[in-house]
Formats: C-alpha cells, sequence, structure tokens
C-alpha cells in the first residue's frame, strides 16, 4: 500500500533524498499492518475450529464460557436492581428502575480504581468496591427501599463460571493483577466483603461485560444475537446451540440457547494465523502477561497506542522520523495513548494542527515537519484499520459458527475503539465485505449499545432473582 507522501511534499523545503527515504519506510510499516482477505478468511477458519474445541473442552484458548443466562429478556422486565461494573478504566455502580417495553431509569456514580489497588490483594479491592456501593446506596437512599437489595456484578475477566451468581477467576487480563484472585470464586470474595462491611447487597448474577451488553440490548431490541465489546480490552457473547456446548454438564434448562462468554481476546496465543509484527511482539514482550491475550492486544484500546509508539520509535531510531530526536515522553511505555491515535487519525486541517500539538505540546517531541506528521497519521490509522479488520473476523466466525452468514444479524457493541477510533465501524463493514461478499455482508448491522453491561447486569440480576423466587415458592 502506498499513500503517495513524498510526490505531496515535493516542494517543501526538506531534502528530496530524506522525503524518498521516509516515503519507502512508512510503505513498508504500512505493509505490516495490512490484513488481506485471503489472510482474513483463513483467520476465520482458524477461529472456528478453536471455537469447537472450546464448545467441546474445558481449558481451551478460547474459552467459550456458558453464562448460565438462557432465553431473551421480553422487555416487561421491571423493578429496581443494583448494577456494579469492574473491568473498565473505572468502577462504576448504578441503580437502574426497569420501567418495562424495554425503558429504564439509571442513576450511576464512577470510581476511579487506582493502580495499588488494580495489583494489590483482592481483599483491598473488595473492600473498596463495598465501600462505593455503601456510600452509593447511601446518598441515593435506595439502602431504604428494601430490606436486601439485588445486585448484577458485572466483572469483565475470564470467569470459569459455575452457576449464575458463581464462578473462579481464570487469569487477570487488561493490567489487573490482584493477588489471592486467581483459583477464586469473585461473588464470595465480593460478597464476604459486603458482609464484613454490613452492606445489605445480595449478589444475584455474575455477568461478563459482554453477557450484559448482549442482554441489555436485546431488551429493546430482541432480534440481537451477539454482544462484543471494543474497549479497553475485547471480548465477545453470544446465543449458542445448548447441543452445541458439549462440555455442558449441568444438566436440562428450559431453553434450547445458551449465552456463551467467549473470551476472544485469547484467540492465537499460539500465534498461528494472527499477522503479527515486531511491534506487537515487543509490546507482548513487555507486558504483565506475555504470550496471553494476544488477539486482543492487537484490537483494543488498551494496547493500540503502545503498538503505535513501537513502530514510531523505530523509525525514529532510523532517523526517519522527527530527525531521529524522541523525547522522554514518548520514550515511556504506554505513553502513547490511544485517544491520541483517535485524534491524530481524525485531523483533516492542512497543517496536521492537532497532530502537531499532540507530538510537540503533549508528547513534547521538539519538532516535527508536515510529513513526520503525516507519517504519523498514516501510521495510527493502519494501527486502527488492522484492528477493525481482526474484529470483522471475530465477528465472521460468530456467524458463520451460527449459520446465519447471509441473514440478517444485529450485533450489539460497545467501548471506547469502536465508538471514538475514526473509521473504525467503516473498516469493520469492509472487512465483512471481504470475508463474506458486498450481499451477505451488509446483512450484518452494528449498533452501539453505550454502557449496556450495567443494564444487562440488571437485567439478568432481576431473571435470577425471579427464578430464585420461583423455585422457593415465595412468587
Ligand atoms: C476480558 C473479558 C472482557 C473484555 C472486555 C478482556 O480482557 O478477558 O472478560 O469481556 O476484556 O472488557
Amino acid at each position: 500500500m502506498t499513500v503517495g507522501l513524498a510526490s505531496h511534499f515535493a516542494g517543501v523545503s526538506l531534502d528530496p533524498n530524506d522525503l524518498k527515504a521516509q516515503q519507502k519506510a512508512l510503505d513498508l510499516v504500512l505493509q505490516d499492518f495490512d490484513v488481506s482477505a485471503e489472510r482474513m478468511g483463513a483467520i476465520v477458519d482458524q477461529f472456528n475450529s478453536e471455537m469447537r474445541k472450546g464448545l467441546a473442552a474445558p481449558k481451551a484458548t478460547v474459552a467459550m464460557i456458558p453464562s448460565f443466562v438462557t432465553g431473551k429478556p421480553t422487555g416487561e422486565e421491571t423493578g429496581r436492581y443494583l448494577a456494579l461494573d469492574l473491568g473498565g478504566t473505572n468502577l462504576r455502580v448504578c441503580e437502574f428502575s426497569l420501567l418495562g417495553q424495554g425503558e429504564y431509569k439509571v442513576h450511576q456514580q464512577k470510581y476511579v480504581i487506582s493502580d495499588e489497588l488494580k495489583t494489590g490483594d483482592m481483599r483491598n479491592l473488595c473492600d473498596f468496591i463495598a465501600d462505593c456501593v455503601d456510600n452509593f446506596v447511601t446518598e441515593n437512599g435506595s439502602d431504604s427501599l428494601e430490606s436486601n437489595l439485588q445486585l448484577g456484578f458485572t466483572f469483565s475477566f475470564p470467569v470459569l463460571q459455575t452457576e449464575i451468581n458463581r464462578g473462579t477467576l481464570i487469569q487477570w487480563t487488561k493490567g489487573f493483577n490482584c493477588t489471592n484472585a486467581v483459583g477464586k470464586d469473585v461473588v464470595v470474595l465480593l460478597q464476604d466483603a459486603f458482609l464484613r462491611k454490613n452492606v445489605n447487597v445480595h449478589i444475584a448474577a455474575l455477568v461478563n461485560d459482554t453477557v450484559g451488553t448482549l442482554m441489555a440490548h436485546a431488551y429493546k431490541y430482541p432480534e440481537t444475537s451477539m454482544g462484543v465489546i471494543l474497549g479497553t480490552g475485547t471480548n465477545a457473547a453470544y446465543y449458542e446451540k445448548l447441543n452445541s456446548i458439549k462440555k455442558w454438564e449441568g444438566g436440562a434448562v428450559a431453553f434450547d440457547d445458551m449465552v456463551v462468554n467467549m473470551e476472544w481476546g485469547a484467540f492465537d496465543n499460539e500465534r498461528r494465523v494472527l499477522p503479527l509484527t515486531i511491534y506487537d511482539n515487543k509490546l507482548d514482550r513487555e507486558s504483565i502477561n506475555p504470550r496471553q491475550q494476544i488477539f486482543e492486544k492487537m484490537i483494543s484500546g488498551m494496547y493500540l497506542g503502545e503498538i503505535a509508539r513501537n513502530a514510531l520509535l523505530q523509525l525514529v531510531d532510523r532517523l526517519l522520523l522527527f530527525k531521529g530526536v524522541s523525547s522522554p515522553e514518548l520514550n515511556k511505555q504506554w505513553c502513547f495513548e490511544t485517544a491520541y491515535m483517535s485524534a491524530i487519525s481524525s485531523d483533516t486541517s492542512e497543517d496536521l494542527e492537532e497532530t502537531q500539538h499532540i507530538l510537540e505540546a503533549v508528547m513534547q517531541i521538539p519538532s516535527t515537519s508536515l510529513m513526520d506528521r503525516e507519517m504519523v497519521k498514516q501510521v495510527c490509522i493502519a494501527v486502527g484499520r488492522r484492528a477493525a479488520r481482526l474484529s470483522a473476523c471475530g465477528i465472521a466466525a460468530v456467524i458463520s459458527q451460527q449459520g446465519s452468514i447471509g441473514q440478517d444479524t444485529l450485533v450489539a457493541i460497545d467501548g471506547s475503539v469502536y465508538e471514538f477510533y475514526p473509521n473504525f465501524e467503516n473498516d469493520m463493514t469492509q472487512g465483512l465485505t471481504d470475508l463474506f461478499g458486498e450481499k451477505d455482508g451488509s446483512c450484518v448491522r452494528f449498533a452501539l449499545a453505550r454502557d449496556g453491561s450495567g443494564l444487562g447486569a440488571a437485567i439478568i440480576a432481576m431473571m435470577s432473582h425471579k427464578a430464585a423466587k420461583l423455585k422457593a415458592g415465595s412468587l
């Protein structure tokens, strides 16, 4: 792929040989991030085979975790429920009033989780969460509503679910790394903290954010068949036929389908088909979870900035960018944020002023030429486009597993990368067209389900609470 920058900048007071060398180096970097339609096809095939393995037996790379959520919400669910959302950038505590007909009201509060809490003892994190919930219910007056508040807990990490409100943490992702948590039941840990702190809240459901997003969207649009997160991390959940979940040992359930939490971030940890570059390998090696979550590391917001940073620094080191001069800011791991890439990718000003601001004022690069800025922009666009095309591969694999290629499919998506990265949705659509052809590709619709996981968790808590009451004969 060639972007004719050298000719565009001919006439600018730069050595034409330098420009040529820059152009050549840029072309090679852009090529590295290109994912051909053929490669995408191979990725989808591999995805499908990994999905079948995950459905057949535990401990597969793509874990395919049964969520215990069956059936679709009718949209008529009503009542007041709490939801707790842990796993993105913030902790969110919400109170939902489900009003029926797919309508609801919500009060919510966000709390920042410090790096210390993210990597300290799990007990401290649970105590912090319990304090936040306590503060929230007191301030909202929710504590006076019912003697025992029911809560849906969105915990967006790989958890082996053992009941609708039970599950053991398989591993941490996205920069969390608390001790004394892996292998433990996270609901028990949090419920114990509520008890310790006399917070009168019962955890009625444990929910992955993808499952929550799917259920929240299905509350209003029952035809929704898939929930995807493209944010700090990435993952997807979808309705699977129970008889295809060969490893299911939970006995008969009232419905034919169950929502499966794929944990697709771990896809191809074996590195069979993903087009990894030297920039990805460096990121992975220096991360706190090397050789894990490889797919997530190529797609999600936590990592895109770092991939781009690695690519830019390589150009700097070869004296082909910023005249070979970096800055302490650009040299620092994780310091080139994905949000900067979004702003740079969408900079259409003639002099690339926003890009200049980010590079010179924020990243403290002493000086940048227009050619430098254009190169940075092209790298950002290429890293984002690759992420979108790989996301399309995951979605295509699910549609193919569901046997619905060519049928109308509604995919609910949440997350900052999907919502804010310029052109992300178009690039995903183009990816699906490359895979399925124009006609079948256009059957897939994406819908933004902003903050859906909280609502989904409240709906699932409601369904679970109602089921428990029915069982106990009190309904
Ligand atoms: C986690 C998933 C989660 C996804 C999106 C991943 O790192 O493993 O459980 O759904 O991030 O938040």
